[in-house]
């Protein structure tokens, strides 16, 4: 395993090695977590809990219990991470990974992060395991699951709490994964399918701590993956990746595609060596 330093310490032989061995490859996959959205200035989860938010914990906030227990408070609360995001952007680490595709159009990101800002920034294919926060769904799900509601088309009283489903009048509620539930069966087989077939897999910014996320790169590992890591920090995936290139995604990430542009054309060559 190499583990390189950010920015003009990071040996430009590691970004070349990298770049090579991912314009081998032929089912590229990329994990991401919260890191890769950092330099948009996006709050981590935790972070989110500031202000007359730091009295809360995630728990108190991000299950159905607590849901159930006070809508409004939660749904406030949602409203307020949704500020936060408006104004965020794709930043160099999301156009990166997009810009992969140009070159690997095969490429597959799998996210935790639910800010959107990896389709924001032109990726065609995510699968997002943890939903989407600009999204809402019927608490119920009373069409199906999920019963997407789009409330800009609503018209409810805000200091009551949450819209109601205008199907069912359930409490509308944000279609992101809660602490206790389960992910979306069908995302969530897809990147099961995807790590145990992928030949190289990028995991980017994530600490490799949330279930079942963590475990994709380790299956990928076991059933014969290139492990590229990047991230300022060590993590429990560290131990397991071929390269860990330390440094933000936003620096790293756009040498890695300036060094796979450069890489001669041919056809990929199936799994690389690792
Ligand atoms: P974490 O906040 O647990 O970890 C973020 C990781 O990004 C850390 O390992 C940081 O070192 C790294 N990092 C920070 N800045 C970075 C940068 N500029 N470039 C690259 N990496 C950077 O976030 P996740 O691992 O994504 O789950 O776990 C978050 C999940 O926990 C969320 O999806 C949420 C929460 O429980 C649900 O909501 C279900």
């Amino acid at each position: 395993m190499t583990d390189s330093q950010p920015g003009p310490t990071i040996p430009e032989s590691d970004i070349a090695e990298v770049a090579a061995v991912l314009r081998r490859s032929a089912r590229p996959v990329v994990l991401t977590g919260a890191g890769v959205s950092k330099e948009s200035g996006i709050p981590t989860f935790r972070d989110a809990l500031d202000g007359l938010w730091a009295q809360y914990d995630p728990e108190q906030l991000a299950t159905p219990r607590a849901f159930r227990r006070n809508p409004k408070l939660v749904w406030d609360w949602y409203q307020h991470r949704r500020e936060m995001l408006a104004a965020a952007r794709p930043n160099p680490a999301h156009r990166a990974i997009a810009e992969v595709e140009t070159v690997l159009p095969q490429l597959v990101v799998i996210t935790q992060n639910i800010d959107g800002l990896h389709v924001a920034a032109g990726s065609s294919d995510v699968i997002a395991l943890h939903g989407d926060i600009r999204r809402n769904k019927c608490f119920d799900n009373c069409q199906g699951d999920p019963t997407l509601v789009d409330v800009a088309a609503l018209a409810w009283d805000r200091d009551a709490g949450p819209p109601r489903c205008p199907h069912c009048g359930a409490w509308v509620r944000p279609d992101v994964v809660w602490f206790e539930e389960m992910l979306p069966a069908a995302a969530l087989e897809r990147a099961y399918d995807l790590s145990h077939s992928t030949d190289v897999m990028l995991v980017v910014g994530t600490s490799g701590v949330v279930q079942p996320a963590a475990s994709l790169p380790f299956a990928a590992k076991q059933h014969g993956a290139t492990i590229i890591e990047i991230n300022p920090e060590m993590t429990s995936i560290t131990l397991i990746a071929d390269w860990h290139l330390s440094g933000p995604a936003g620096a790293i990430l756009p040498l890695i595609v300036a060094a796979l542009r450069a890489v001669p054309d041919h056809p990929p060559e199936g799994p690389p060596d690792a």
